[in-house]
């Protein structure tokens, strides 16, 4: 199907990052409901259990309350086509988090008006950061004890550097909450969230609290005065370079403030923006279509085995059928049954343009960071790997099946479960996560889907850097010197295993002409 509003620039394409629990799904479910794409509070929690009841390795999702994986929901709202991705919330986050991250042009940033800026929050929003991604804010959970105003926009400012417009201004909280004034429009929010028909304006909505006895009211008021102050204006200029945030006040559950929330979506998110990638960066606004897969999920249907590619259209259209160059491979493919991911279901997608995700099934020709393009050759770049903080080696407990587990490990590699590494020489393999819950997917699931019994042991490495040979020479005087270390990733890629980090800054001194990298670009 094509979608309603037509054209790049009617694309927002955005992300929710938060620490758990601060209420993520409730608010993706929330704004689906004011954009009336569904029509019952409930939906994405019971498309959370389907998804969860898919396959076995989910029961980690399930016994932990966590979600793992990550998808694309499009929805339209407002003559807009708003394109919201997931990203795992789990305190184990992996490299797929990082990774949709560069899909998105902005992020809504939850934070639990109680805690504040927790520390996951901290680490997407640098990601954020990275990419001058620009941030709206949402702090939730207004209808609960919450902290004083002043001290939460404080906190963003200092503990992220981030200047802080307020666009809402609660009075009070918890018990004592009254309702939100609505800076911009200078009107009234009431406790159900509906807004006022009349706007006095900021100041004859102060006055109506002016005799307040209750203190939490009386110090939101004081907070205001101090705030308007003192606080910059919202600038879509600042906004849109990183540097300043909108903040709004609210709460996902009792649907108040998320309308305004969505909104401001509407009327502040950027437009598509332009993609870094090689030889030359690439404009949305290009007639060549472009994409890039920053996504991999294989077995969504264990009846099936399908293997789903998230490609974000970077320029030009997408047509149904039309055939487009995987520039990594050389190879043609043709895009028969590319998919739009909407909140209820997915459907074949006739036509997307640059912001748009689509679903390419297709049966392992398509990797993380490859760029897909019926134009000249180009490589969207940014799309990274990171040295892993986890070093394992894979223990096959039935030597009979070898290929099973390469063929697991290849797979599931290329979903970003795990960084898989062959030493030249010997045989076996190392992996490489984030965090241990990475570890767990990967053994669970190699069970489940390639029945093949792995058990994850400690290896003498502590982590790995990829090498940038600039000098063939002195790359063979390295790999002899170090033969035991030397290994490769799974794309060939040439990876020295560390066992110390004076290890890799001894090597650095001795190889000067060699790069030993902690991150690198898949681009
Ligand atoms: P997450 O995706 O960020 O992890 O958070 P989620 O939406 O699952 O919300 C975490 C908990 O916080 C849930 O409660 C949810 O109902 C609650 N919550 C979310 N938004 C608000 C809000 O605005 N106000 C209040 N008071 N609570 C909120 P739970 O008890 O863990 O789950 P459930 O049994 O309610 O589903």
């Amino acid at each position: 199907m094509s979608l309603e509003s037509t054209g790049y620039k009617s694309r927002r394409t955005f992300a929710i990052i938060s620490h758990p629990d601060a209420g993520k799904t409730t608010l993706t479910e929330k704004l689906l409901l004011n954009s009336g794409a569904i029509h019952l509070a409930g939906e994405v929690k019971e498309r959370g259990e389907r998804r969860r009841t898919r396959s076995d390795w989910m029961e980690i999702e399930q016994k932990r309350g966590i979600s793992i994986t990550s998808s694309v929901m499009t929805f339209e709202h407002d003559g807009l086509t708003l394109n919201l991705l997931d990203t795992p919330g789990h305190a184990d986050f992996s490299e797929d988090t990082y990774r949709t991250l560069t899909a998105v042009d902005s992020a809504i940033m939850v934070i639990d008006a109680a805690k504040g800026i927790e520390a996951q929050t901290r680490k997407l929003f640098e990601v954020c950061r990275l990419r001058d991604i620009p941030i709206i804010t949402f702090v939730n959970k207004i209808d609960r004890e919450a902290r004083d105003t002043l001290e939460i926009l404080d906190e963003i400012m200092e503990a992220l550097a981030l200047d802080t417009a307020p666009m809402m201004w609660p009075v009070g909280a918890g018990v004592d909450f009254n309702g939100l004034i609505d800076l911009e429009h200078g009107r009234f929010i009431s406790t159900e969230g509906k807004p006022e028909a009349e706007a006095p304006g900021i100041e004859a909505l102060a006055g109506r609290f002016a005799d307040t006895q209750n203190q939490q009211i009386a110090a939101s008021m004081e907070g205001l005065e101090l705030a308007s102050g003192s606080l910059p204006k919202f600038d879509q200029a600042a906004f849109e370079e990183g540097t300043l945030t909108p903040v709004y006040f609210g709460s996902a559950l009792k649907s108040i403030g998320v309308r305004e929330l969505l909104e401001a979506v509407c009327r502040f998110a950027p437009e598509p923006r332009t993609q870094p990638a090689r030889p030359e960066p690439v404009d949305p606004s290009m007639a060549a279509c472009t994409g890039f897969v920053f996504k991999v999920q294989a077995n969504m249907d264990p009846n099936h085995r399908d293997r789903v590619a998230f490609v974000r259209v970077a320029s030009g259209t997408l047509k149904r059928g039309m055939r487009l160059k995987n520039v990594r491979t050389g190879k043609d493919l043709k895009v028969a049954n590319p998919m739009f991911f909407f909140a209820r279901e997915r459907e074949l997608a006739d036509e997307a343009v640059a912001g748009d995700v689509v679903g390419i099934p297709n049966h392992g020709t398509l990797s993380v960071g490859d760029t897909l393009t019926d134009g000249p050759d180009v490589t969207v770049t940014g799309i990274p790997n990171f040295a892993p903080e986890l070093l394992r080696r894979v223990h096959l407990s039935d030597a009979s099946k070898t290929k099973q587990l390469a063929k697991a490990l290849n797979d599931l590699a290329e979903e970003g479960v795990v960084q898989v590494f062959k030493p030249t020489l010997g045989s076996g393999y190392y992996v490489g996560a984030v965090g241990p819950l990475q570890l767990e997917v990967l053994t669970s699931r190699a069970a489940a889907e390639y029945s093949v019994p792995i058990r994850i042991e400690p290896a003498q490495y502590v982590t790995a850097r990829w090498v940038k040979v600039n000098d063939k020479a002195q790359f063979d005087k390295f790999a002899a010197l170090h033969r035991l270390n030397i290994a490769e990733d799974r794309y060939g890629d040439p990876v020295f295993l560390a066992p110390s980090q004076w290890e890799i800054d001894r090597c650095a001194q001795d190889f000067p002409l060699l790069d030993f990298m902690a991150t690198k670009d898949r681009g």
